[in-house]
């Protein structure tokens, strides 16, 4: 009978447990692994999109796991702490696109104590002067994803849907489908670039604000011009780039969720919007770092030339985990230029 009571008591106990782990709020025992993790902080918060670049920075002798608590899960996703250059840091892998990068990000920011977020990884390259290698980082960040797509036979001047209300504006620019035809008219029309609704922490809940281009923190920005002499590797294994590769200080980036691998639509997105990065998450993470008022900056390599390839064809599968490497190595170069202390970074305001 004793038995039996113990028995009953271990498998409402795991039962109770299981219960605890299924639910998604913040359980007592992570709450406290967290608070514990904050009293060491403030860190700086580092964002990675994937594998493919969040393990160059782990295996990177720069990162000091620390020993006694070196991850906290949570949410499907894994927090690792650590030291780079000193500066304690907070690591977070997104996964691929936008909903992804806000919610990592969002749970990064809601659940650590940070100084700034530090946002790397590859990218695809619309601007010719550059080339695959070359590591951006750009000033201005946009989602290019918000469409409000008109319908067929309505002109440039014709009002958009919901346009009076203030959902939508014609402000920021269109894409025009028939212009990429090749012979007659193009029933898909127009679709007009919009942007975000914003709620900042600041701000009054549930009262929309509105931004488009997102200004990356000022004197993250000032820091990253020290990175432009940085040497990088030309080659892998006996192939080798044009030249060795430069970290560049550009005006504009834009993700989305969409893997751009189209010429025409590079081109577009050059010439309308004057954009180095296309890639599918930093605006999102610049979206909530902005919202919250905590200092961003993103560290860009270009892997691929999104559609436009030439004689460096195929580039993306070669050059990849080179461009992974060189974002991995500037980014610890640009830790290690962070003064200590808490008080640095300015707000992310323009
Ligand atoms: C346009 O269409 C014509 C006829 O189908 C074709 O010969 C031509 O190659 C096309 N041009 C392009 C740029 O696709
Ligand atoms: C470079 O060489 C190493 C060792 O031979 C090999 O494992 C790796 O796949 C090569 N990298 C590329 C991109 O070809
Ligand atoms: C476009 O961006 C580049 C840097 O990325 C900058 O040098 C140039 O002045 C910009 N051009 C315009 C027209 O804004």
């Amino acid at each position: 009978m004793g038995y039996f009571l113990i028995g009953l008591l271990v498998i409402t106990l795991s039962m109770v447990n299981i219960i605890e782990e299924a639910n998604c709020e913040i359980s007592p025992t992570i709450l406290s692994k967290i608070e514990r993790m904050n009293r060491m902080g403030p860190y700086l918060g580092i964002v990675a999109p994937n594998n493919f670049e969040l393990n160059p920075l782990l295996a990177s002798q720069a990162f000091v796991p620390y020993p006694s608590l070196p991850i906290i899960d949570f949410a499907g996703r894994r927090f690792r702490f650590g030291k780079i250059s000193n500066q304690r840091v907070v690591i977070v892998m997104t996964g691929l696109g936008m909903v992804n990068a806000g919610v990592a990000t969002q749970l990064l920011v809601s659940l650590f104590r940070l100084k700034g977020v530090l946002h790397y990884g590859i990218a695809g390259n619309a601007d010719v002067n550059l080339q695959i290698g070359d590591v951006t980082i750009p000033q201005f960040w946009a989602h290019s994803g918000l469409w409000n797509w008109q319908r067929y036979g309505d002109g440039i001047d014709n009002e958009l849907a919901l346009e009076a209300a203030g959902d939508y504006t014609r402000e920021i620019g269109h894409l025009q489908f028939s212009k990429y035809s090749n012979r007659t008219d193009n029933l898909l029309n127009r679709i007009w670039y919009q942007p975000e609704e914003i709620f900042p922490v600041t701000g009054t809940p549930e009262v929309r604000q509105h931004v488009f281009w997102i200004p990356v923190d000022k004197s993250y920005f000032n820091l990253a011009r020290q990175l432009e002499n940085t040497k990088l590797p030309q080659c892998v294994n006996t192939t080798c780039l044009p030249r060795p590769p430069k970290v560049t200080i550009v005006e504009r980036g834009m993700s989305a969720s969409v893997f751009v691998d189209n010429a025409a639509y590079r081109t577009f997105l050059s010439s309308k919007f004057n954009v180095t990065a296309v890639e599918m998450e930093s605006a999102a993470v610049a979206l909530i770092c902005h919202q919250q008022k905590l200092p961003f900056v993103v560290i860009r390599a270009l892997s691929d030339l999104a559609g436009g390839g030439s004689d460096l064809s195929n580039e993306a599968n070669l050059f990849g985990s080179l461009a992974a490497q060189n974002s991995v190595d500037v980014l610890v170069k640009f830790i290690g230029l962070i003064p200590h202390g808490a008080k640095f970074a300015s707000s992310s305001s323009s």
